[in-house]
């Protein structure tokens, strides 16, 4: 899979995407990932990204022919993109997504700074809009990390214990189960006992009530029944 993450910053993104997960997917080239300075598409001599508005009103707005330009290189250089553009009025992004990306052979993030892009951006190539979140950055930095990162750990391979994803939160609808280690009593709490058991398909059962319950009581909308994590037994003999 190819990422594309177009910033101005690529030298901000450098050192996270060579770290963990991602540095893990690269190095096993399950994952490459493309840090493209959109800078560099710019034809004037003062290497001009933005301006003002037209209309007046504060900052600046990214221009539309360097980010045009870029991206219509890269699919020559590439073939197509599933091209994200990351602005706080897109659709949210959530595990539903990051598991459709992950079908994805390729796929682009650009990221926006100052006020944002210049509307014919949109107008001009075929964008799906995505948010992290209802809240405002100065960047779409570190959205793209955040997006990268959750579609990455989902490609087999990248992850150590190819089950660790299957029973995350929200990979089937609700939270994950409590989860412990060494000590077995830490200040007084005890590592429940079903857990030093070795009956697997009771500890399977036990997990997935416990998932259950955390779902409904902190996060109800998730499912229409209260929500709930099933893990496979055989996952629960890995843990
Ligand atoms: C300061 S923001 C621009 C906000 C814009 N004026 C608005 O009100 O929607 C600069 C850039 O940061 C990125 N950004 C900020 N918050 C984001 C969020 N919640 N999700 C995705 N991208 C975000 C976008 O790429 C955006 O173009």
């Amino acid at each position: 899979m190819l990422f594309a993450i177009l910033t101005l910053f690529p030298e901000a993104l450098e050192a996270y995407t060579h770290t963990s997960i991602l540095g893990i997917a690269r190095e096993k080239d399950l994952a490459q990932i493309r840090l493209v300075d959109f800078r560099d598409f710019t034809r004037d001599r003062h290497r001009t990204v933005d301006d003002r508005p037209y209309g007046g009103g504060p900052g600046m707005v990214l221009k539309p022919e360097p980010i045009v330009d870029c991206v219509e290189w890269l699919e020559r250089e590439h073939g197509p993109f599933r091209k994200v553009l990351l602005t706080p009025g897109g659709a949210t992004f959530g595990q539903r997504k990051a598991e459709e990306l992950a079908e994805c052979e390729r796929v682009l993030l650009l990221c926006g700074r100052y006020e944002g892009f210049d509307e014919r951006i949109r107008a001009e190539l075929d964008w799906e809009e995505l948010s992290i979140g209802d809240f405002v950055l100065s960047g779409g930095e570190l959205p793209a990390l955040t997006i990268a990162e959750a579609v990455v750990r989902l490609l087999p391979g990248v992850l150590g214990n190819e089950l660790s994803a299957e029973s995350d939160s929200f990979a089937n609808g609700g939270l994950e189960y409590p989860q412990y280690t060494r000590p077995q009593v830490f200040r007084g709490h005890e590592v429940p006992s079903i857990l030093l058991s070795g009956d697997h398909a009771r500890i399977a059962a036990w997990r997935a009530e416990e998932a259950r319950k955390r779902t409904s009581e902190r996060r109800p909308d998730l499912t229409a029944d209260g929500g709930g994590t099933t893990i496979p037994a055989r996952h629960a003999r890995d843990r």
